[in-house]
Formats: structure tokens, C-alpha cells, sequence
């Protein structure tokens, strides 16, 4: 007779797996390339994971390790569990590296505290900011717990035009900044009043945060009438802040490029150049700015997961493990391997310089074609597969024809860009050599700039602005949306952009 079976489901991995009741979570996930660091003692907490649905009892060792507010999230300690029931996990080892902003930037002290928050597809990243000072108290971050319904834009909208769909996804979002803020305000402040929460983030999250119909951006010409500025009260979010700051969730630019991009632009004063300057957001939405202060132009271009290391072969988050750089020296590969372990598997920045070190060597031809086989072993068990080459090809068509639609638009070439600036977490970590050999950035090094997390800053920047600056009407009159899919150059440029720059 068999032992009755259980369904796991691992967030972000995108696996399901039936396994025997009672089975130790330990046997499931090391063979899926979880590490126990102390080995399963219960001392390290690097074995974290999340129960999203389903309950795993809290044992000593998790009484002892983790704090009662990561209990009460339903944090574990992977290595002292079994399951009992099914359960839907979100492992911790597999969490984006989340990039928060410690830029200094000019304000005028005020009393008091604030709060600025990037409201990000995948990632939340909320911090506390001393307005006297300028200085952040604290950073807290997590998954955006709405990724469960869908990992990108256009999923998350779909899940939102079901019955009870957008509910579910405002109510997920409102609670987990909730909880991020309050933990954060318990741990650091002295009791100083909050004096106001800012929110930044793509069109999509400001609708669903807003509670506002997507429906508008699920069709075309994929325009929604309701992107202004939000604002409300704590009481109505139920967020428990002393002083209860009004919350502003700032407005968008046009179609899905949101406020994300108008506090990046507010971050690098983009609108204050005289040269022409760009500002591209690389993520599964690929996000572009062109522009300088006589006028700016934006667009959003659906660019795929291959940045984030999704729907690659071996792909996998920038965790421990990761492929994360590759270079060639005299025809032998190096690897810089995140943790410096083992090599699991490959990250976005490493898939780019996979790919700029096979069109190199002559391993992969301008076309994408693998010149043997389907597949490049890099590193045992970790290879590149033909199909992993097309995806990033999708994802590089896709952002560098719609930065040089803009840049038409605008009279200019990409010679003609005096600074890119790189935003978000890719954009920080991608070797700018490799991204320019794929054709990915069509400009020298020394001219593109990784700028962290602009959104952040923009929002930080928002705390100290007037209440009646907060609808950056001024600024938002100078940024005009260009469809990419009503260009009709588009689909031709985005053809052309599939392959890779011939030898360098
Ligand atoms: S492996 Fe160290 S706490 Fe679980």
C-alpha cells in the first residue's frame, strides 16, 4: 500500500511536486538545489521558507531563530519541517536581489518621518526616511505577494478581470507594504511622527494598489483614463501609522509606463540636460526615456523574463549559485559564481556575458545559431541552449527597437545619446562590455551609467515636495507616450534587432 501523497507548490522555482505525507522538506528541496548552510541544526536561518498556503506547525528551532513578526508571516526553517498537508512555499534563496538607494540627494529638513516605496512587479521595497537628515532608518523588502496570480504585467492583468481578481490583488499588495511599514516603524523610529508615504511603481501596480480598472490596459490602445495621482488615508488601507500620513501613489506617464519612470527621470533630471539623454528600466516591461530639457520622449516594450533568468534552461534568480559573469581567456571560460560555490545555474547579467563570450569565440554566429548542436556546456550541470539564445534575442529586439524608434522620433541616432542611465537591479549588475557586444546597448561603456533604483529616489525626492508638486503636471506636460505597437516601424526594427552585432 502507498503512503498517502501531498501536493508541494514552490514559488518563485514554478514547481509541483507530489510527495509522501510526513516527508522531511529538507529530502525535497536539496535535490532542487536548496542549501542548508549549518546543516540542517537549525542555527543559520538560511533554509527560509514562506507559507503562502497551507500550515506547517512553528518548532523550537523556529521560536529560537526567526522573530515572532517572521512567524506570524509564516516564515520556517526548511530544515526542521515535514509536510503534513499541502503546501505552497516561497523559498527565500530564490528571492531577487533587491535594490534599495542610498544615493545622497539635496532636500529641505523637516520634522519628522517619511516613508518612500517602489511598488515593483516582483519586488516591494519600502524605507523609512529621516526628513531631518535625509537619512534612510530602515529598509524592508519582500516579494510582491501578488506574483502568486502571475508573474508578469499582462498575467497579473488577466488574473485582475476575473471575478473577485482585482480585489484579491489590491488587498495582497495593501497588506504586505502594511506589514513592511509597520515591522519597519517599530524597529526604527523613536516615535517621530510619519509625515507622509509615497509610492512609485509601473501603471499596472498603481491601478491594482488604486484599486482602479485595468481594464483599460488590457486591449488596445492600451491607454487608461484614471493615471493621476492617488492619494489616501492610512485608516483606509488599515495601515497602523502614528500620525496617519496621507499616502500618494504618484502618477503615471501613458500606457504602462508609470510613475516608476516618472521619479527616475525626477532622480537623473533627465528634463534638466541640455544633451540628449536616455534612461532605460531593464525588466520583463522594458521601460525607455529620451529625451533633455526641451522635451522628453517615453515607452514601455514587452522585453520577456530572459533579464530576470526566467524561462532559461538553467535560469535562476541572482542567488547563491548563480552564474553571474563569464569571461573567455585564451579560449578557456571563467565563471564568477555568486557564493562562490557550486554553479547552479545561470542569472540574467551571466546570460548576457554567455552570450557576448560565444559571439566572441565564434561559439554562437550573429543569427543566434548555436554553431554546435543545441547546446553550450559552460559549466557541469549548467548550459546554454539554443533556445535560451532566443529568448535573450527576444528580449534585446524588444528594448533596442524601442529605444531607436524614440531616438528617430527625436531627429537622433544612438551616437547621439551623451549618457544612458541603467535602472533597477539588472541594469546595475549587467557588465556594460557585454550588453554592448549583444547589441543590447549601442554605445560605449564609459557613456552608460547603472543609476540603482531611480524609482525609490524619485519617491524619496517626493517626500520633501510641496503637496501641490505632488501631480508633477509640469513635468508630466513635457513627457509625451509613444505607443510602440501603433509605429509602424516598429515590427520591421524589431525584426532587424534579433540578431547580434557581427565580430567586434
Ligand atoms: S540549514 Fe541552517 S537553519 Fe536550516
Amino acid at each position: 500500500m502507498h503512503a498517502p501523497t501531498l501536493r508541494l507548490e514552490l514559488v518563485p522555482l514554478g514547481r509541483s511536486l507530489d510527495v509522501p505525507t510526513g516527508t522531511p522538506l529538507q529530502d525535497v528541496l536539496f535535490p532542487l538545489g536548496i542549501e542548508f548552510p549549518c546543516g540542517g541544526r537549525g542555527r543559520c536561518r538560511g533554509c527560509r521558507i514562506r507559507v503562502l498556503e497551507g500550515h506547517l506547525p512553528v518548532t523550537p528551532e523556529d521560536e529560537r531563530a526567526l522573530t515572532p513578526a517572521e512567524r506570524a508571516a509564516g516564515w520556517r526553517l526548511a530544515c526542521r519541517a515535514s509536510a503534513q498537508g499541502d503546501l505552497r512555499l516561497e523559498l527565500a534563496q530564490w528571492e531577487t536581489p533587491v535594490l534599495a538607494d542610498e544615493t545622497p540627494f539635496e532636500f529641505p529638513p523637516q520634522p519628522g518621518l517619511g516613508a518612500a516605496i517602489d511598488v515593483g512587479t516582483t519586488t516591494l521595497v519600502v524605507q523609512l526616511v529621516d526628513l531631518m537628515t535625509g537619512s534612510v532608518r530602515g529598509v524592508a523588502t519582500a516579494l510582491n505577494p501578488q506574483a502568486r496570480h502571475g508573474a508578469d504585467l499582462m498575467s497579473r492583468v488577466e488574473f485582475a478581470l476575473q471575478p473577485a481578481g482585482a480585489p484579491t490583488l489590491r488587498d495582497l499588495v495593501r497588506s504586505e507594504i502594511g506589514r513592511l511599514l509597520s515591522s519597519l516603524i517599530a524597529e526604527s523610529s523613536t516615535g517621530e511622527t510619519v509625515r507622509r508615504v509615497v509610492l512609485t511603481g509601473n501603471t499596472v501596480m498603481h491601478h491594482l494598489f488604486a484599486g482602479l480598472s485595468v481594464e483599460p490596459l488590457s486591449q488596445h490602445p492600451f491607454e487608461t483614463p484614471h493615471d493621476g495621482l492617488q492619494e489616501f488615508a492610512t485608516a483606509d488601507l488599515d495601515w497602523p501609522v502614528p500620525g496617519d500620513p496621507p499616502v500618494f501613489f504618484l502618477p503615471c506617464l501613458g500606457g504602462f509606463v508609470g510613475s516608476d519612470i516618472l521619479a527616475g527621470i525626477a532622480a537623473t533630471r533627465l528634463h534638466e540636460t541640455d544633451q540628449l539623454t536616455g534612461l532605460v528600466d531593464l525588466g520583463t516591461n522594458g521601460e525607455i526615456v529620451v529625451g533633455n530639457r526641451n522635451g522628453l520622449l517615453c515607452a514601455s516594450t514587452a522585453a520577456g523574463p530572459a533579464f530576470e533568468g526566467a524561462r532559461i534552461a538553467h535560469g535562476m534568480r541572482a542567488a547563491s549559485g548563480a552564474i553571474a559573469g563569464v569571461t573567455a581567456t585564451g579560449g578557456t571560460l571563467e565563471f564568477r559564481v555568486l557564493g562562490n560555490g557550486r554553479p547552479r545555474g545561470l542569472c540574467g547579467s551571466g546570460l548576457v556575458d554567455a552570450v557576448a563570450v560565444g559571439l566572441d569565440l565564434g561559439t554562437i554566429q550573429p543569427s543566434g545559431r548555436l554553431g554546435q548542436g543545441r547546446e553550450w556546456m559552460l559549466a557541469d550541470p549548467v548550459s546554454l541552449t539554443q533556445a535560451d539564445i532566443r529568448q535573450l534575442q527576444l528580449a534585446k529586439a524588444a528594448v533596442t527597437a524601442g529605444l531607436r524608434i524614440l531616438l528617430e522620433r527625436s531627429n537622433a541616432s544612438p551616437t547621439d545619446l551623451a549618457c544612458l542611465h541603467l535602472a533597477g537591479a539588472f541594469g546595475n549588475y549587467i557588465s556594460r562590455s557585454s550588453a554592448r557586444r549583444i547589441g543590447l546597448i549601442p554605445l560605449p561603456p564609459e557613456r552608460v551609467r547603472p543609476a540603482g533604483n531611480t524609482s525609490l529616489l524619485g519617491a524619496k525626492l517626493a517626500l520633501f515636495a510641496p503637496r501641490s508638486a505632488l501631480d508633477y503636471s509640469d513635468l508630466r506636460q513635457r513627457i509625451r507616450h509613444v505607443s510602440l505597437h501603433l509605429d509602424p516601424r516598429f515590427h520591421e526594427i524589431y525584426v532587424q534587432e534579433m540578431t547580434f552585432p557581427g565580430q567586434a
